[in-house]
């Protein structure tokens, strides 16, 4: 992991009570605070501190941001890391705000525009490359964890009409990840079966997507509760994993031994042999997730026996970014927000994440 300890200045060391920078009307901040990984007994934990908002190149825009999305992938962070020391990486890969600045060769983004990050800071079309990998905000590169963030103008997208800042700030990992996974293995049809595993970020947007295009989404969860959500959004049928362990099984039976046309695998290593086995003739499964590990292994010969294909799903593009944007204002979709915490309360939120009692995603408030 490339960190950029440079551009940030310690203020204080008690930042947890920290307010955000106070300027005068429409003078830009000179401040801005930053949500960092310090040392901690058993690896990091995150930090507030104080750092100097950069200053804005030709081609970049500044953000006023307003509200970021917590991910699964923020807490591998937390874990020791013996070849690195990450003190001082600025976490997160999904914001949102209000562009309050722009360079002087930037035409397509404009003051005052609502826009949120995007998860590849030079991904903007066409197939996945790996050397999109450089530019990952939150790992690879510093993440967006902060009041202001100075980005290129090619790494946001406008917000889609009718969204909070809250909702939108859900969509540039987990909104995008579940988009490609929906779309890009195969065309769905109204009434194609769809497995989604689990009640977390990328599963519930999965299931959002996938009710709107008039899929029957089986969802399998932990908790019946969770379920009864589940089907709130729109899915057709619940599975409690812990009850029905083998719940490949139950997906047959409730399809009338057809399977699922289309298998959304987050839970990796622990679910992809039951995710081959409940998938249909010429079906699709999206390996998306490592919740149990991602050293898992695909049945070769599962999948050749039904003439299926595993779509390995890498979050997405921005112009994918847009196509999503256009569904969700088309079809009036909103994220689900389990929670949102004040920045303050960063920790809270951790916890809260690590805990595992939400369904959709919990998102921090800047302002
Ligand atoms: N490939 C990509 O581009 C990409 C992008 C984003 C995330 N990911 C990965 O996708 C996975 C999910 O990410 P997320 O952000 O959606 O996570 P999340 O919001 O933290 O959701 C986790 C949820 O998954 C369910 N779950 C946990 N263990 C499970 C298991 N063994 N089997 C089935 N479900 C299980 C639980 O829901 P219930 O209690 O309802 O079961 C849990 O609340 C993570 O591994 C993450 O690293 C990959």
């Amino acid at each position: 992991m490339n960190v950029r300890l440079s551009t940030f200045i310690a203020l204080c060391a008690l930042c947890a009570g920290m307010a955000p920078p106070i300027t005068a009307a429409g003078a830009p901040a000179r401040t801005t605070r930053e949500v960092v990984l310090e040392k901690a007994p058993g690896g990091y934990r995150w930090t507030l501190t104080v750092a100097e908002v950069p200053k804005v190149g030709p081609h970049q825009v500044l953000i006023r941001v307003h509200a970021v999305a917590l991910n699964h992938d923020d807490l591998d962070l937390l874990a020791p890391d013996p070849q690195h020391d990450h003190s001082g990486h600025i976490i997160g890969s999904d914001a949102a705000g209000e562009v309050i600045a722009v360079g002087a060769d930037v035409t397509s983004v404009h003051r005052g525009e609502r826009v949120t990050n995007t998860y590849f800071a030079n991904w903007t079309d066409g197939p996945f490359s790996s050397k999109n990998l450089a530019g990952m905000y939150g790992s690879s590169l510093n993440g967006v964890f902060s009041d202001y963030l100075v980005l290129p103008d090619t790494a946001v997208v406008p917000i889609p009409e009718g969204l909070s800042y809250e909702e939108a700030a859900t969509l540039p990992t987990a909104g995008l990840t579940a988009w490609s996974a929906v779309t890009k293995g195969r065309q769905l049809h109204r009434g194609d079966v769809v497995l989604v595993q689990g009640t977390g970020g990328v599963s519930t947007f999965a299931l959002q997507f996938a009710a709107a295009m008039g899929a029957r989404v089986i969802v399998t969860s932990s908790s019946e509760s969770k379920l009864h959500r589940a089907l709130a959004l729109g899915a057709s049928d619940g599975l409690d994993y812990r009850i029905a362990p083998q719940w490949a099984d139950r997906v047959r039976e409730l399809t009338h031994s057809h399977g699922a046309d289309l298998v959304i695998d987050v839970g990796g290593k622990a679910t992809l042999g039951q995710s081959v086995q409940c998938l249909a003739d010429a079906g699709s499964l999206a390996i998306v997730g490592g919740l149990t590990g991602y050293d898992g292994a695909i049945s070769a010969m599962g999948l050749l026996m039904k003439g299926a294909r595993a779509q390995a799903i890498f979050v997405g593009s921005r112009a994918d970014f847009r196509r999503m944007d256009d569904f969700i204002a088309a079809h009036h979709l909103h994220p689900v927000v389990d929670r949102v915490f004040p920045l303050e309360q960063h920790q809270d939120a951790v916890k809260y994440l690590q805990s595992g009692r939400f369904v959709g995603k919990i998102v921090l408030r800047m302002q």
